[in-house]
């Protein structure tokens, strides 16, 4: 095939990823901030958004049962077999989110493959790219649930988790128009992949450090994610002498200090403990509070590490417990083990990154993403964008129009280093 048009510059393909993360950024359950969670309304029309863009991109378009749009290029070379190419990124976000995060992955993958396709490069496999509707977790305590279905590793179970008004993964998905009861149908053929890439904003500052619009990641940070509950005893906070009281609040955050220095004294570089959420039990300005609710979300670099911090952070916990005489119990809903990127897939990334005369720079991701869900099913491969101040989850999260389109030049050649290399093998 011929190309009939001059391939856009990476400025132009930077004004298109643009003026499309700003439209999808409009689309909110809030006026003034970004908030698009898991089975929404406002997750429904995203998906709509997203899917309306595959179809101008050329891309047969569907949705499968979890809610995840995707896109299918179809190979030039048939003749090569029936292997796809799976790329991706998410489009829920975290409360009062920014606008690139996930937003920008799903959007390079569209603008790429429609590139590939118009440049005529040559694929001799599919290339599927899928927008994720349940990479943070936020909504429903079911992290990755739609990456996890194609890898086959999402149990029934998971849909009948709850948020917090009590509305399951199952109801919310009828209602935003998926099949529940297919859950364990999509798990996808291993054999009949080549993989699995994601272009994603760095969330960190190292590249905006190296001065670099791009980097290659090495592996993703494990992570696991837990309830805690501190169990005290509600009193009456006028008559309750000091030396009498089992204060829940007291005693967690006791436990919060105490999980930071935890954290902060590992000796293994890269654990981080936050606790994001908290709720009060019950609530009053003039109660003792009876119990504290509170999740923990752990990571480091590599598994043991990450052993080692929870396993001191439940000494510590029983240790707060014993001294004030209030019940400390985790309860672990998440877990995820280190994901190491492919060789092949960095290399790949390597030598696309170098014939735009880029220094090829190689990077790990402390932050969560669908690959880690996706390793289970095929081998990964991520690049990551500058973004400013390495800033994320925050509504000031930004990204270049020049840095944008070197993301989206820069996964067309990917792709295409990837496919020459197929057709070699
Ligand atoms: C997702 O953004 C995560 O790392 O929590
Ligand atoms: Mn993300
Ligand atoms: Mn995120």
């Amino acid at each position: 095939m011929v190309p009939d048009e001059p391939p856009l510059t990476a400025h132009e393909l930077g004004e298109e990823a643009a003026a499309l993360i700003d439209e999808l950024s409009r689309i909110s359950a809030e006026e003034d901030k970004l908030t698009r969670l898991y089975l929404t309304p406002e997750h429904r029309n995203a998906a709509d958004l997203v899917a309306r863009w595959m179809r101008q991109a050329g891309l047969d378009v569907r949705e499968d049962s979890l809610g995840t749009v995707r896109g299918r290029l179809p190979s030039s070379m048939p003749a090569y077999g029936e292997k796809c190419l799976l790329i991706g990124s998410h489009i829920d976000t975290v409360i009062d989110a920014g606008k690139f995060d996930g937003a920008l992955g799903v959007i390079c993958a569209i603008l790429a493959a429609r590139e590939l396709r118009k440049r005529g490069i040559d694929l001799p496999f599919d290339i599927d790219v899928l927008a994720f509707g349940d990479e943070e977790g936020v909504r429903f305590p079911t992290t990755l649930l739609s990456s996890s279905a194609l890898a086959g590793t999402a149990p029934y179970s998971e849909l009948d988790a709850r948020d917090a008004n009590g509305i399951s993964v199952a109801e919310a998905l009828r209602e935003f128009g998926g099949r529940p009861e297919n859950i364990q149908d999509l798990k996808e053929v291993p054999e009949k992949l080549v993989g699995y890439l994601e272009v994603h904003i760095e969330q960190g500052p190292v590249l905006e450090r190296e001065a670099l619009p791009v980097g290659i990641v090495t592996s993703l940070a494990g992570a696991e994610r837990h309830w805690i509950t501190v169990q005290g005893e509600a009193g009456h906070a006028g008559t309750v002498p000091m030396d009498a009281r089992k204060d829940a609040v007291s005693a967690a955050a006791d436990l919060i200090v105490s999980m930071e220095t935890a954290a902060k004294s590992a000796r293994s570089d890269g654990v981080v403990a936050t606790v994001g959420e908290l709720g009060i039990h019950p609530g009053a300005v003039n109660v003792i509070p009876a119990q504290v609710k509170m999740t923990l979300d752990l990571r480091a670099a590599t598994d043991r590490p990450r052993a080692a911090a929870i396993d001191e952070i439940k000494a510590r916990a029983a240790r707060i417990s014993r001294k004030r005489g209030c019940p400390i119990e985790f309860d672990q809903f998440h877990e995820v083990v280190t994901s190491p990127c492919s060789e092949i897939f960095q290399d790949a990334a390597k030598r696309a990154i170098a014939s735009m005369g880029i220094r090829p720079f190689r990077l790990m991701s402390g932050a969560g993403h669908d690959g880690q869900a996706m390793k289970a099913l095929t081998d990964i491969g991520m690049l990551f964008v500058r973004c400013r101040k390495g800033i994320s989850h925050n509504p000031s999260e930004y990204v270049s129009i020049e840095d944008m389109g070197m993301a989206v030049e820069a996964t067309v050649r990917w792709v295409a280093e990837i496919a020459q290399q197929e057709m070699k093998a």
